[in-house]
């Protein structure tokens, strides 16, 4: 049924099926499936007013990995994929980040806390009957929220010898341990880092407390007859540095997902599409890692491929350019470079990690980062606002990949495991380009 409709490229594909939809469903065959829009009609969708204005909602603040605002954030999205008709789920993990390194094995306040399971106890909350047959000698206590005043409890487990102390900070997140909203914030941890400084004695010991931090995952599964038992995933990082509202990074990669997500369900597929926004990237690609590691190995060999979006709206930024870890050409970067090439101009590729692609390279899954690079002068500081963030790019950006997933996640090209066997992308060149 497929062969029927094979064409030597995806190239010829969206040549022969230019012009209006009449037209399209005129010359397309006889197939049982439902009929598809062409690929025109389907970039047409795209509004890349939705884009801009998410990019300002979401840039207004902040969104620091773990704090409310990621939350909040992570909500938003969650919303329009619900909107959009998606299986989307909230998938919280657990980040560290050092409250205060007094003395005692500190450690460097820039760097997401590397846990040591080995070297904590949970004393729950740290009552007497609680202490009473724990050795704590060297160890961190993991102290719950709630009872005795913090400062007693740091206390008691510093008499038994803890050289640190972690708590869950629910303070501003306003959620419980099962991720509930909470009416009241929880005034105990909101004083914690006061209480400690206030504590002379306490200054020899190291406090962290450990955040809560959410990906967005919204699933759609194939709406044809056939199905390749396929997936195909498109993510960005919605989480920002703490001093800036990062609206090129991530939100416009962010936003340009959701756009990205609402058109592709209009459209007929044989493959499943997810929709991924990562938090917790900028404190070491935290939450793509926690991610993949939820992916049973079924479902990474279903897996064709990930298009990173980070960084995609700047205007002082140099031009688009397609990095995957290992420097290597991949399924992604050929439906890139061949949308981009029909669209636009035929874009390069390179070699770069620093983004979510990263812990779906290592998992095996072809994998690449969409960014403009140079990266801009804003990058990482206050002026990454909405001020700086260019339509055309978002747009441009927008198209690429969405002809890519149009092309992918179409009816009519058979298994992408096999798509060298009918797929000749555009040639396109390695390009050594510094990114910053
Ligand atoms: N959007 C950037 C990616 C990037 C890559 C920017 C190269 C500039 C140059 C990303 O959000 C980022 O800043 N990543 C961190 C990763 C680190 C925390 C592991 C980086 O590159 O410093
Ligand atoms: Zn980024």
């Amino acid at each position: 049924m497929k062969s029927r409709h094979i064409l030597s490229s995806f190239l010829a594909t969206s040549l022969l099926l230019t012009g209006t939809s009449a037209m399209a469903a005129a010359t397309a065959p006889a197939t049982d499936a439902p009929q598809r829009i062409a690929s025109d009609v389907f970039l047409n969708q795209i509004n890349v007013d939705n884009i801009y204005n998410d990019v300002a909602y979401l840039a207004k603040a902040p969104r620091e990995a773990g704090t409310n605002a990621e939350y909040q954030a992570a909500l938003y999205i969650k919303g329009k994929f619900d909107q959009f008709g998606y299986t989307t789920t909230l998938q919280r993990f657990t980040i560290w980040k050092n409250y205060i390194a007094a003395g005692v094995d500190s450690h460097d306040k820039n760097k997401p806390f590397e846990l040591n399971q080995n070297k904590v106890v949970n004393v729950n909350k740290a009552t007497d009957a609680d202490l009473k047959n724990v050795d704590l000698k060297g160890m961190y206590a993991m102290i719950t929220p709630g009872g005795t005043p913090i400062k007693e409890k740091i206390k008691k487990v510093m008499k038994k010898g803890a050289i640190g102390v972690m708590m869950l900070d629910t303070s501003f997140q306003g959620i419980d341990k099962e991720g509930k909203q909470l009416v009241k914030q929880d005034s105990e941890t909101a004083n914690i880092q006061k209480q400690v400084e206030d504590t002379v004695e306490l200054k020899s010991i190291g406090v962290d407390a450990y955040y809560y931090s959410y990906n967005v995952i919204a699933k759609l599964a194939p709406n044809s007859t056939s199905n390749l038992n396929e997936i195909v995933i498109a993510g960005a990082h919605h989480d920002s540095v703490p001093n800036g509202p990062g609206a090129n990074d991530d939100a416009s990669g962010t936003a340009t997902v959701i756009e990205l997500a609402r058109v592709m369900a209009l459209t007929t597929r044989d493959t499943e599409v997810r929709f991924c926004t990562f938090g917790s990237e900028e404190l070491g690609i935290l939450g793509s890692n926690a991610y993949v590691n939820t992916l049973t190995t079924d479902e990474i060999s279903r897996t064709i491929g990930e298009f990173q979006l980070d960084m995609v709206g700047s205007p002082n930024a140099g031009s688009l350019i397609m990095y995957t870890v290992d420097g290597y050409k991949n399924v992604v970067t050929d439906l890139g470079a061949t949308a981009a090439a029909k669209l636009y101009t035929v874009i390069p590729y390179g070699k770069l990690g620093r983004s979510d692609h990263e812990p779906f390279y290592k998992k095996g899954i072809p994998a690449a980062l969409f960014i403009y690079a140079p990266v801009e002068p804003q990058y990482h500081t206050a002026q990454d606002t909405i001020a700086n963030i260019s339509k055309t790019r978002l747009s441009q950006t927008a198209r690429i990949v969405g002809d890519s997933l149009y092309q992918i996640t179409s009816p009519s090209t058979p298994s992408f495991k096999t798509y060298k066997n009918f797929f000749t992308p555009v040639n396109y060149s390695f390009e050594n380009r510094p990114v910053q």
